[in-house]
């Protein structure tokens, strides 16, 4: 009989366990060794928005820009040009990961390293070079590589020379970057991911793809998206099959914001409402696994008057370069009603949705719910039959240390603990799991909210929401409850 803690033996030997991290967030050295400015390090914390609902604090225009431009002190508020400071801690936080067992960690490549601008026709070496140690530095310690090639951050130019991914010129500057990685790395990395979230263009277009909304005066945006969304895609499909042809044992996936809508109530409206918003969260998975666009998007971009521009020849591509397995990122689930009336509302992944009674919320009021997390593995599994990978999952903690520099996360290890449990129940419903990486394992810089603060690792960084502090890294209680979760394969939790 199991203890309340315990699972059965259900995760299987090779499950990648480890943990993700995000370059734009965790590497800092924005302007060093040849690194040209990405859309990321122009994006700020704004402490007067409030934290509950972010999506107004994360817009962003051109004046925001300059100002961002202009701003030289390496303190203040653009706290994604520090990161973590891994780039010169990395062999450091390595020797954490290993100490906790990861078999694999979860990072990016900044293509603004590697092509300034984008429109170099040579990669810059020292960005080259960084991420062959990394690399090497995680083979020493026996951690997989799994890395995404574009995690919300690109060559700020590029969103002055071709209006973001508008242009479709941006598939063959991507290309170039993304051979480059290939041709490099192909021989340390063997589990690949295109775009970070690709469905979130809609929800901040800016930091997905580059677009600027008075870029697009008096065009319809979600026209604009549509478009820039199909120029990812098809990128996407063309790096899966380049990756095939130059690394044939390296497999693509494609990265989902699990966004789980439930029906506020059993009413047959409801259940369309929250139909319709989880088909709208999946079409872009359709298209990486179907290789084609649903019936019901070109139904909806004729009934809404949209003109996308998609060439003939490029259904071809999508056909030819669907993925390998399909990983998502899940933090929590949102409710949709056909009429909301006063309700009160959630946010969530610069989303948002209907509360839901049942749920509790963090401090950023994200749901906190793991049996969503068992529903949509079992809804993805279902629906494209690919093997499926958590590459984000996690709760944000504002944390401050104890007198005796521990930190006491019980919180979060609560919160893993239920989502491990239902991604074994997953796996007993007949899920194919390949391998589970919390978000933030280091302490790293919220993506929506530009801060510190919001803090999701096992391990505490010494820095604030402007940069002071030491960055010294100091282990949580979470720490150690992982590395146990990890030698028990999941066991023990
Ligand atoms: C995911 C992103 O949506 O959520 C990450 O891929 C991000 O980049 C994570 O950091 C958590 O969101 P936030 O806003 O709390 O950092």
């Amino acid at each position: 009989m199991n203890t309340p803690h315990q699972l059965h033996p259900v995760f299987p030997d090779d499950f990648l366990w480890g943990g993700a991290l995000a370059a734009n967030q965790c590497e800092g050295a924005w302007d060093e060794d040849g690194k040209g400015p990405s859309v990321a390090d122009v994006t700020r914390h704004k402490p007067d928005v409030d934290p509950r609902d972010y999506r107004a604090g994360h817009a962003i225009t051109l004046a925001d820009i300059q100002a961002a431009l202009e701003w030289t002190d390496s303190k203040g508020p653009y706290a994604k040009r520090r990161g973590n400071d891994f780039y010169h801690r990395y062999q450091e936080d390595l020797d954490l990961m290993a100490q906790m067992g990861f078999k694999t960690l979860r990072v990016s490549i900044q293509w603004s390293r590697l092509f300034p601008t984008g429109e170099e026709t040579e990669p810059n070496a020292a960005g080259v070079r960084f991420y062959h140690e990394l690399f090497r530095a995680m083979r020493e310690r026996n951690i997989q590589p799994l890395v995404t090639l574009h995690h919300y951050e690109q060559p700020l130019a590029t969103v002055f020379n071709h209006r973001g991914w508008y242009d479709r010129a941006m598939v063959d500057l991507f290309m170039r970057f993304a051979e480059v990685c290939f041709r490099e790395y192909g021989e340390a990395v063997k589990l690949w991911l295109t775009f970070n979230e690709v469905d979130s263009i809609f929800r901040h277009p800016f930091t997905t793809a580059g677009l600027l909304a008075e870029h697009f005066e008096g065009m319809n945006m979600e026209e604009v998206c549509y478009q820039a969304l199909h120029h990812q895609l098809l990128a996407s499909a063309r790096a899966t099959r380049l990756l095939h042809e130059l690394v044939p044992d390296a497999r693509m996936g494609c990265m989902l914001t699990k966004l789980l809508h439930y029906p506020l109530t059993a009413h047959p409206e409801d259940q369309l409402t929250a139909q319709r918003t989880n088909r709208d969260n999946e079409m872009a998975a359709d298209v990486h696994v179907h290789g084609e666009y649903p019936r019901w998007v070109e139904r909806d971009w004729v009934r809404k008057g949209l003109h996308v521009e998609v060439a003939d020849a490029d259904r071809v591509e999508l056909a030819a370069g669907t993925v390998d397995f399909l990983s998502f990122s899940y933090y929590m689930s949102l409710v949709s009603a056909h009429d909301e009336g006063e309700r009160e509302r959630v946010s969530g992944n610069l989303s948002s949705g209907v509360k839901n009674p049942y749920l509790e919320v963090n401090e950023w009021n994200w749901q906190i719910d793991p049996e969503g997390l068992r529903y949509s593995l079992v809804s993805l599994y279902d629906k494209y039959r690919l093997p499926l990978f958590i590459v984000e999952n996690g709760v944000g903690i504002r944390e401050t240390p104890d007198a005796d520099r521990s930190i006491r996360d019980e919180a979060r290890i609560d919160y893993f603990r239920r989502h491990i449990r239902a991604m074994g129940l997953a796996i007993d419903d007949g899920v194919e799991l390949m391998g589970y990486t919390p978000w933030g394992c280091i302490d790293l810089v919220s993506m929506s909210t530009c801060e510190m603060s919001k803090r999701y690792g096992f391990v505490y960084v010494d820095a604030d929401d402007e940069g002071n502090g030491t960055y010294h890294r100091t282990p949580k209680q979470s720490f150690d409850w992982y590395r146990h979760v990890i030698a028990t394969n999941g066991r023990e939790l």
